[in-house]
């Protein structure tokens, strides 16, 4: 992976390690800005943050939705432009709010009634802040029920139905000191056909039309937010780009003609599709058990580092690294070291029949959501990001170690 063996990798910074290829990272928001070029694209920071990858992305010329202070300080410590940051978030902070505010990121996006205020208060009379609205269109899509978030049983945002968004709106125009620029909405998490994206943009359109008649608003931006599904085995669907973006744009043009109002700006905020597939996490097989119905293949991670098969049930297609085997494949299930009989990393695996421990497994497709949902159950600690590039590799975040977490728990 770019152009180091993964064995090596494993052997110089240990098991279980993610490797990332900043190559293929900037490859993808590339590709992005190539697809979409009259867009702003916005790297959705919960996939996966460390510095690496707000400078990488920084450079590549994208913009950066975070949800957390956490998120956006990491962001603008290293040198991300604050102005090209949203802030999102149903349920925000003081601090969150305040570290945006102080650090001035471009837009924060109001996700329920009771923000409205709170913030305008926070911007204080003289301040101005742009804001835009989450608005609920609802459409059903995404891989699981848990990651869909375009209908209004769910907590994110406010429904377009029942005027409850353009009520909100109308209380947003009330307050001078926030300039509402455009709508948002993120339907869902692992989507695989354009056809949800276009039914938000007809329903967000219409809602900016009654908008536009009610208060002669003519809001300049529409965010689609994120959602692009990808590949974690062979034959998965994915969600055709090139044909999102022609889709969109033809909509967009349709529904604002009926409407009579000029086509907004293009905002979309991709996590998983641009460092997804970029990244791989190395295991070491720590033991291997047969038992009468099944091959548990157990491993130095887990449900720890990825919990997202016991979380949604997404499959993986880990392979057995840096040695050949002639035996043939076997159906395996690999499993992690955790102390629940749910983790499992991957079901139906097909590995050599002489799997054996101390050999590697790589599980491919395991940039995003991985090491941003770790855990520190049963303190073993989270594993290193290695980046690879142009044959070298080199650590982007050190292994939390048990001293680290010791060192935390300060009282008796
Ligand atoms: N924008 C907003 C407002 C979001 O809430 C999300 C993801 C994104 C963009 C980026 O979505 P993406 O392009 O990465 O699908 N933990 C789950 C995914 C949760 C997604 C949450 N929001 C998983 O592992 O599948």
């Amino acid at each position: 992976m770019g152009g180091v063996p993964l064995a090596e990798i494993a052997d110089r910074f240990g098991t279980p390690v993610y490797v990332l290829d900043e190559a293929d990272v900037r490859a993808r928001c590339r590709t992005y800005r190539e697809t979409f070029p009259d867009a702003d694209v916005l790297y959705a920071a919960k996939a996966f943050l460390c510095r690496a990858m707000a400078h990488w992305t920084a450079e590549e010329g994208l913009g950066l939705d975070v949800c957390s202070a956490g998120e956006l300080e990491l962001a603008v410590t290293t040198g991300f432009p604050s102005e090209r940051i949203v802030l999102h978030g149903n349920a925000k902070s003081p601090r969150d709010l305040d570290t945006a505010l102080r650090l001035g990121v471009g837009r924060i996006v109001i996700d329920s009634p009771g923000e409205i205020a709170r913030l305008a208060a926070a911007v204080g009379p003289d301040g101005h802040q742009k804001v835009m609205v989450r608005v609920v269109p609802g459409v059903s899509a995404g891989g699981h029920e848990k990651i869909r978030t375009g209908t209004d049983d769910q907590k994110f945002g406010l429904p377009i139905a029942d005027g409850y968004a353009a009520h909100a709106i109308a209380r947003i125009l009330g307050q001078p000191q926030l300039q509402l620029t455009g709508l948002h909405c993120h339907v869902g998490s692992q989507i695989t056909s354009v056809r949800p994206y276009l039914v938000a943009v007809r329903r967000m359109v219409g809602l900016m039309s009654r908008l536009h008649e009610q208060h002669g608003l003519v809001l300049p931006e529409i965010d689609l937010g994120g959602g692009h599904g990808i590949a974690y085995c062979p034959g998965d669907q994915v969600l055709d780009l090139t044909a999102l973006a022609r889709g969109v744009r033809t909509e967009l043009a349709e529904a604002c003609g009926r409407a009579g109002l000029p086509v907004p700006r293009l905002l979309i905020e991709p996590g998983r599709a641009i460092v997804g597939p970029a990244g791989v996490a190395l295991y070491r097989v720590l033991s291997v058990k047969h038992t009468g119905r099944d091959v548990f293949v157990a491993v130095d991670g887990g449900m720890s580092d990825n919990p997202r098969p016991a979380l949604y049930g997404v499959r993986y297609a880990p392979r057995l690294i840096g040695r050949r085997s002639t035996a043939g494949p076997a159906r395996v299930t690999v499993v992690g070291r955790h102390c629940e009989a749910g983790d499992i990393l991957a079901t139906g695996a097909e590995l050599p029949g002489d799997v054996r421990p101390g050999d590697l497994l790589a599980v491919p497709v395991a940039g995003a959501y991985h090491l941003s949902m770790a855990s520190g159950y049963n303190l073993v600690g989270r594993p290193p990001v290695v980046a690879v590039r142009d044959g070298l590799a080199r650590l982007l975040v050190r292994r939390e170690s048990l001293e680290d977490v010791r060192s935390r728990d300060v009282g008796l």
